[in-house]
């Protein structure tokens, strides 16, 4: 049988300062503010924003007491995602049999319930100290009990799904992960890259892809993989202390929009190497995207048997070299960049140089 997983029905980070997160977020990425809880709804314990843009849900949760659990969290892992949450039919069906076959509970199921109505939800703990919660809806009106709706507007930058979640696991630890998605939540394995895709003269990495059926929910899985130098995962490891979720890639259908707005409000991205849009073209062949534009906003481009894709990734978004954010457009492409890893690469080892990582 497979676990259907509907759609993620949020992403939770931890932060130390929920309120500025949420304000960075909101006015970088152009989120809107639509709901929240802390103490002046009558939750003592945490404050959490949610920001909503099409279909991507995000919460910044911070405790707000000392002796709250959730501050080892932090001190171990830095702001960073907690929680990818999936809707579901069934959450205690789904969680009893995700722990039938073999995955730990973090919490049993549950109900909550306020005057917008009931949800049940229930917890399982996945790589490092993440945790996948399963929401049944029902009928639910608001985003989720004891959060009280908001209506702060953003400018949005025209982002409308999650595309893909990327973990990075501990070395030799991916092949296992990707079992688990299998066995326990019927996500199967949708592509590889070996350290020969992704590798350059000094470091390498190993990936693996697991999905649902409907390929709506994809999540690749990151190992390091040996190299003359620091593999950029390893790098994640030792500022995560733990596996952990390495980007969320935010779907766009005008990504040239897109990305002017999103450096117009100061986000960081990686900068394209020397030369690259030297070659690009002759290997990419036509796109409808006018290649000028493209080389100004500094966009990588990539193509396989199924059409192209344009994509981007930010610099880490807070001070440790953990969590970032891609923004990507497909058009046609249903792969994740490979021609664009060497070249991306020989750039995060330029920045984690300039870190004492390499
Ligand atoms: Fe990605």
């Amino acid at each position: 049988m497979s676990l259907e997983l509907k759609r993620i029905h949020h992403v939770e980070f931890l932060v130390g300062n929920a309120k500025q997160a949420a304000y960075f977020y909101r006015k970088a990425f152009g989120f809107d503010q639509v709901a929240y809880r802390g103490p002046e709804t009558g939750y003592r314990k945490r404050a959490s924003y949610v920001l909503r843009q099409g279909d991507i849900w995000l919460v910044f949760t911070t405790p707000l007491h000392h002796d709250d659990s959730l501050n080892i969290w932090l001190t171990l892992h830095g702001d960073g995602v907690r929680d990818i949450a999936f809707e579901v039919r069934d959450a205690a069906a789904i969680h009893d049999e995700a722990v039938a076959r073999g995955a730990t509970s973090d919490r049993p199921p549950r109900e909550f319930s306020d005057d917008q109505g009931t949800v049940k939800m229930a917890k399982i703990q996945t790589y490092g100290e993440v945790v996948h919660t399963f929401v049944e809806r029902g009928g639910y009106r608001g985003f989720l009990p004891g959060f009280r709706i908001q209506e702060i507007k953003g400018e949005g930058v025209g982002l409308s799904c999650i595309d893909h979640v990327v973990g990075n696991v501990e070395d030799n630890r991916m092949d296992a992960w990707v079992r688990w998605y299998d066995e326990v939540l019927g996500m199967d394995r949708f592509v590889s890259y070996d350290d020969k895709d992704i590798s350059t003269e000094f470091t390498a990495l190993r990936s693996t892809v697991v999905a649902t059926d409907d390929r709506r929910i994809k999540f690749p899985i990151n190992e390091p993989a040996a190299g003359r130098r620091k593999s950029q995962i390893q790098e994640y490891i030792d500022h995560n202390v733990t596996a952990g979720v390495q980007h969320l890639a935010l779907r766009t259908d005008d990504i040239l929009g897109s990305i002017a707005a999103l450096r117009r409000n100061g986000v960081e991205f990686l900068q394209v190497p020397a030369g690259y849009y030297d070659h690009v073209w002759q290997t990419i062949g036509e796109i409808a995207e006018d290649h000028e534009r493209v080389r100004e906003l500094g966009i990588l481009v990539d193509r396989d048997e199924t059409g192209y894709l344009l994509q981007l990734f930010t610099r880490p978004l807070q001070d440790r070299p953990t969590f970032f954010v891609e923004i990507i457009q497909r058009a046609g492409s249903e792969s994740f960049g490979k021609g664009n890893f060497k070249a991306l690469f020989v750039t995060i080892e330029q920045e984690q140089a300039l870190r004492g990582n390499l």
